[in-house]
């Protein structure tokens, strides 16, 4: 299942909630040379182009729907190209990711490799989630490891790679990192019922799984998925509390 912009973007207004605290870490400065890893639709790469004057902006994503979106915003200083995280090169004045390094593995590699990408003064900043303990996360994952979804898909468990905060500050500063500001924070997200909460993780975390099932376990999937979260969250509005780590760091001279 590929990503679904329109899905995504039902809960545009609780997703930029994090992207605006992550706009509050930037270091503005004038004719940076920057690059935003799994830009998606593009709104946000746009916002960053609009607060750097005089700076060359790339958002990557390795989604074809989702930057057929963002290529209607390229502009002067703001450019889109189809490219996978893990093989981005160059050096760069800031490095940029909202919401997309979960679905990279391995961030003891990630990140010395992005912290190497950064020119002297350059700046790594980052808002990824960390709310694999949330009740609908725990839900899917205890449907995928059941039958026939299992052995469907080859026994694959999605690891979930992101690493808790003080180990974020150990890699970062251990490979050039300086005035390192890192925080882990729950955004409080009302919804007006179980099937809301069904809607925001179809956008996302469904996916892998999807992507993984033969066609004719789709529906299935979804609809035990869709049962069991509703089970969870019996009457709305309800609380479905969204835990992301938000960082920020400079790359020594
Ligand atoms: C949750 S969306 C975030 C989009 C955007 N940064 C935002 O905040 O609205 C995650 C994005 O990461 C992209 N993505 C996932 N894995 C990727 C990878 N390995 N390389 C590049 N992009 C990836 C997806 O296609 C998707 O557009």
């Amino acid at each position: 299942m590929p990503w679904n912009p329109n899905t995504y973007q039902k809960f545009k207004q609780q997703r930029a909630e994090p992207f605006n605290d992550l706009l509050e870490l930037i270091n503005i400065r004038s004719g940076l040379k920057v690059i935003d890893l799994g830009c998606g639709t593009g709104e946000l790469t746009a916002q960053l182009a609009d607060i750097l004057p005089n700076s060359q902006m790339i958002g990557i994503d390795s989604s074809t729907e989702m930057l057929e979106k963002a290529s209607k915003l390229t502009k002067v200083n703001l450019r889109f190209e189809l490219e996978k995280i893990e093989a981005i090169s160059g050096l760069w004045d800031m490095i940029f990711s909202n919401a997309a390094l979960h679905w990279v593995d391995d961030h003891y590699t990630l990140i010395p490799k992005l912290m190497s990408m950064l020119n002297p003064g350059g700046q790594l900043v980052v808002q990824v989630p960390s709310n694999h303990r949330n009740r609908a996360q725990e839900t899917i994952k205890e449907v995928a490891a059941e039958e026939p979804f299992h052995k469907a898909m080859g026994s694959w468990k999605w690891e979930f790679p992101v690493l808790p905060i003080d180990v974020y500050a150990e890699i970062i500063y251990l490979n050039g990192g300086q005035d390192i500001e890192i925080s882990d924070k729950v955004y409080p997200h009302i919804l007006d019922n179980a099937d809301e909460v069904y809607e925001w993780v179809s956008g996302t975390t469904i996916i892998p799984y999807i992507e993984r099932l033969p066609e004719y376990l789709h529906e299935m999937f979804k609809n035990e998925c869709r049962m069991r979260i509703r089970a969870i969250w019996k009457k709305g509005p309800l609380i479905f509390p969204f835990r992301r780590i938000l960082f920020s760091a400079l790359k020594r001279f």
